[in-house]
C-alpha cells in the first residue's frame, strides 16, 4: 500500500517532516500522518472528516465527481440489474460473486436464522403502540445482544460469522414487528418458501383474515432498494459502527448504534423527509416558491433528497431508484401519481437553478425512494428502518473487516481545545 512518495510538511520555524503516501487502487492516494504527533507535537483539525481517511477499506468505492459506486469492484448498475439482494449481501460479506453451490448455501443459512427469540416480542410489547419505528427498532437491535450470548466472542471468527447472519437474517423480522405492533395488528412469523425480500413483505403485509399474494415486479423493487442502499463506504452510521467497535463492543450493540445514527435527517432520515417535504409542497404551482426557500439560510429549510457530501454529481443510486420508481408506478397504475410528477418538477427546477449548479448539488438516493416506498404500500414512518435493514450487511460487512485488520485500533480522536486555561475555584459566596 505506500509507496516511495512523501510527504512534507514544513511548520514551526523552518522545521519540516516527512510522511509516506499510501497507494489507493482507484482515487486518492492517503497521507498517513499517524506519525504526526510524535514527530511534531501537533494534531491535525478536521471536524465532519472532510479531508480525513478513518480506516482502509477493500468494501465500496465512490468517485463523487464522476458518479460512480463500486461494491467489491463491481459497478452498482451492474448489481442492481443482474443480482438479487442476498447475493449483494454475500459479496460484500466474502469478497467475491457466490457460485450456484455458495449462493444455495448462504440462502440456506440466512433463510434459517429469521425467526427471533419468542421473548423478543415481550420487548415490543413494552414500548407505546404510537413510538416511533426507528426507536422500537433502535431497542430491539440492541436487546438481541442479551438473546444470542453464543455468538458474542468478537475474537472468534466464527462467532462474529454467526452474528453477522443472525443480524442479516432477524433484521426483516424485527422491522415488520415494528410496523406490526404500530399497526395494532399481529406479528407474522417469517415464511421460509419465499424469497429474502418476499417474506420480508409477507411479514409487513399479510393479516390471519387473508393469504397475502406476492407481486413479483413489487418483490423485485424493494429487492432493488435494498441492494442501492447495501453499503457505503465511510459514511456517518457506518463509521459509528466501526467506532462503537473498535472498543469491542458486541456486534448487535454496535449495529444498534449504527440504527441510532442513521436516524438522523441529515442521514438515513432524509427519505422520511423528502416525502414529508413533497407533501408540504403539495402543487407544481408551488415549487419556485419553496425552491426560495430553500436557498435562503435563515430560512432553516433545504431540499430534502438533494445533495451529499461526496457526490458532487448525480447520485448514481438516485438514477436506478427514478427507473424503479416508473416500472413500480407503471405496474400499479399510477403513472399519474401526484407526488412523482411533483418532484420531478421540483428536480428540473433545482438542476437549472445556479444555487444548486453552483455547489453541485444533485438529486440523492432518497429523494425518489420514497416515492417507490409509499407505492409498496409502506409508511412514511417506516422508510428508515428500511433503510437499516437493507444497509446492517454493509454495517456488519464494515465491523468484521475491522476487527480482522492487524492495524485496527480503538477509536479515539484528540481536539483542538479553546476552553478556559487552568483556573482556581472560587468558593460560592464570593462567586
Ligand atoms: N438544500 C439547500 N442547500 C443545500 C443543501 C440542500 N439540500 N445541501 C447543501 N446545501 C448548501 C449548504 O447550505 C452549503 O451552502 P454554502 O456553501 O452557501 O454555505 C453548500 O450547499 C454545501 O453544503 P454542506 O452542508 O456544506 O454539505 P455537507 O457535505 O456538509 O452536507 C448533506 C451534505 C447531505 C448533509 C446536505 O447536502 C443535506 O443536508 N442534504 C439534505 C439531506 C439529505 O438529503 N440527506 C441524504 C444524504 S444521502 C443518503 C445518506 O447517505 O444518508
Amino acid at each position: 500500500m505506500s509507496t516511495n512518495n512523501k510527504a512534507v510538511l514544513t511548520y514551526g520555524e523552518g522545521k519540516t517532516a516527512e510522511f509516506p503516501v499510501l497507494k489507493a487502487t482507484i482515487g486518492p492516494d492517503v497521507i498517513d500522518i499517524r506519525s504526526l504527533y510524535g514527530k511534531t507535537g501537533q494534531f491535525t483539525y478536521d471536524p465532519g472528516f472532510l479531508s480525513t481517511a478513518s480506516c482502509s477499506s477493500k468494501i465500496t468505492y465512490i468517485d463523487g465527481d464522476e458518479g460512480v459506486l463500486l461494491y467489491r469492484g463491481y459497478p452498482i448498475e451492474q448489481l442492481a440489474a443482474k443480482c438479487d439482494f442476498l447475493e449483494v449481501c454475500y459479496l460484500l460479506l466474502n469478497g467475491e460473486m457466490p457460485n450456484q453451490e455458495q449462493n444455495k448455501e448462504f440462502v440456506n443459512t440466512i433463510t434459517r436464522h429469521t425467526m427471533v427469540h419468542d421473548q423478543m416480542t415481550r420487548f415490543f410489547q413494552g414500548f407505546r403502540r404510537d413510538a416511533h419505528p426507528m426507536a422500537v427498532l433502535v431497542g430491539t437491535v440492541g436487546a438481541l445482544s442479551a438473546f444470542y450470548h453464543d455468538s458474542l466472542d468478537i475474537n472468534n471468527p466464527e462467532h462474529r460469522r454467526v452474528s453477522a447472519m443472525r443480524l442479516i437474517a432477524k433484521l426483516p423480522t424485527m422491522v415488520a414487528m415494528a410496523y406490526k405492533y404500530n399497526m395494532g395488528q399481529p406479528f407474522v412469523y417469517p415464511r421460509n418458501d419465499l424469497s429474502y425480500t418476499a417474506n420480508f413483505m409477507q411479514m409487513m403485509f399479510a393479516v390471519p383474515a387473508e393469504d397475502y399474494k406476492v407481486n413479483d415486479v413489487l418483490v423485485r423493487a424493494l429487492d432493488r432498494i435494498f441492494i442501492l442502499h447495501a453499503d457505503h463506504e465511510q459514511n456517518a452510521s457506518t463509521s459509528t459502527v466501526r467506532l462503537s467497535g473498535s472498543s469491542g463492543a458486541n456486534p448487535f450493540a454496535c449495529i444498534a448504534a449504527g440504527i441510532a445514527c442513521l436516524w438522523g435527517p441529515a442521514h438515513g432520515g432524509a427519505n422520511e423527509a423528502a416525502l414529508n417535504m413533497l407533501e408540504q409542497i403539495g402543487d407544481v404551482s408551488k415549487v419556485g416558491e419553496f425552491i426560495t426557500k430553500a436557498k435562503d439560510k435563515n430560512s432553516g429549510v433545504k431540499l430534502m433528497g438533494f445533495g451529499h457530501r461526496v457526490y458532487k454529481n448525480y447520485d448514481p443510486r438516485a438514477k436506478l431508484m427514478r427507473e424503479t420508481c416508473y416500472e413500480v408506478l407503471n405496474a400499479l397504475g399510477l403513472e399519474n401519481d401526484r407526488l412523482f410528477k411533483l418532484a420531478m418538477a421540483l428536480e428540473k427546477i433545482a438542476l437549472e437553478d445556479d444555487y444548486f449548479v453552483q455547489r453541485k448539488l444533485y438529486p440523492n438516493v432518497d429523494f425518489y425512494s420514497g416515492i417507490v416506498q409509499r407505492a409498496l404500500g409502506i409508511p412514511t414512518s417506516m422508510f428508515t428502518c428500511i433503510f437499516s435493514l437493507a444497509r446492517t450487511v454493509g454495517w456488519i460487512a464494515q465491523w468484521q473487516e475491522m476487527i480482522a485488520d492487524p492495524e485496527y485500533k480503538i477509536g479515539r480522536p484528540r481536539q483542538l481545545y479553546d476552553g478556559a486555561p487552568r483556573r482556581d475555584l472560587v468558593p460560592m459566596n464570593k462567586r
